[in-house]
């Protein structure tokens, strides 16, 4: 297919990807109704992601990244087109099948964190294990195992509310890779962090990435999608450009 040529060409670039589509969106439309009112987000998305690669999807705000990361993510249901998870048809899948996708497939981080501050730093990483059914004593050494794979095992009790926005993330970080998911959506996940933080969490998705992690980073910021191995710009509901990032055109990989 012409279509994926251009595709196929760049994830030879990325040396991590495999060749098996993870991500197939095929003319993917998303409408937003409020009444009377309707809102044309997506118009018509076509996408392929590979098992492996390093993706940043970037463009300015309000041009349909976060409606993007909702549909790749299972969390909202696109109004046209096709989308296939890992070769399944999303479509068809119900309720339950989507939840069980989202919790054991796909490891999520938000610009706000969504962290639980009642919760001490362990006993938020370890909620994807409580949902996937995972023995208490299993989920502790987990939990404290991805804490310390981010360098937080000296903060394992602490609550958000006592940790930096840098460390919030790191847990968050943590969370999302604890139930070891193929897949790490990122929406803005540098939004809220300083220069020294956003180096931290990129650090992280690299190394998920090294570690044969398929990795989406939503972001605003093109000094941030250029951490990524291909940039997929989107502008007003369509894709703009999609190609190698400036990293992986000088062929210098992290
Ligand atoms: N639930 C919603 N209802 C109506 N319009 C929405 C909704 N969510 C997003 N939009 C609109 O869709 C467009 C894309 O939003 P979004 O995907 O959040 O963009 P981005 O993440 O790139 O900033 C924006 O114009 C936004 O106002
Ligand atoms: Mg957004």
């Amino acid at each position: 297919m012409a279509g994926h040529a251009m595709t196929d060409d760049l994830v030879a670039r990325d040396r991590s990807a495999t060749g098996t589509p993870v991500i197939e969106l095929v003319d993917v439309g998303k409408t937003y109704t409020s009444g009377a009112i309707e809102f044309e987000a997506l118009r018509g998305i076509d996408l392929r992601i590979d098992q492996g690669e390093y993706v940043a999807i970037m463009g300015p705000s309000g041009s349909g990244k976060s409606t993007l990361m909702n549909i790749i993510g299972c969390l909202d249901v696109l109004t046209r087109g096709e989308y296939r998870l890992a070769g399944e048809d999303v479509e068809t899948l119900d309720e339950a099948e989507l939840a069980h996708i989202r919790n054991r497939r796909i490891g999520f981080v938000f610009q706000q964190f969504n962290l639980l501050p009642a919760l001490s730093a362990w006993h938020n990483v370890e909620l994807p294990l409580i949902y996937a059914s995972v023995p208490a004593a299993a989920r502790k050494e987990r939990a404290f195992a991805a804490l310390e794979r981010v360098g937080l095992d000296d903060r394992t009790a602490n609550r958000p509310g006592e940790m930096s926005g840098g460390q919030q993330q790191r847990v968050a970080v943590a969370r999302a890779l604890v139930g070891d998911p193929d897949l790490i959506l990122a929406d803005e996940p540098t939004g809220n962090l300083d220069s020294v933080s956003t180096a931290d969490v990129l650090g992280l998705f690299a190394e998920l990435h090294e570690a044969g992690r398929t990795v989406v980073l939503i972001t605003h910021e093109d000094e941030v999608a250029q951490h990524a191995a291909r940039i997929v710009r989107v502008r007003d509901g369509l894709i703009q450009s999609d190609g190698p990032s400036d990293r992986a055109v000088a062929g210098g990989r992290a």
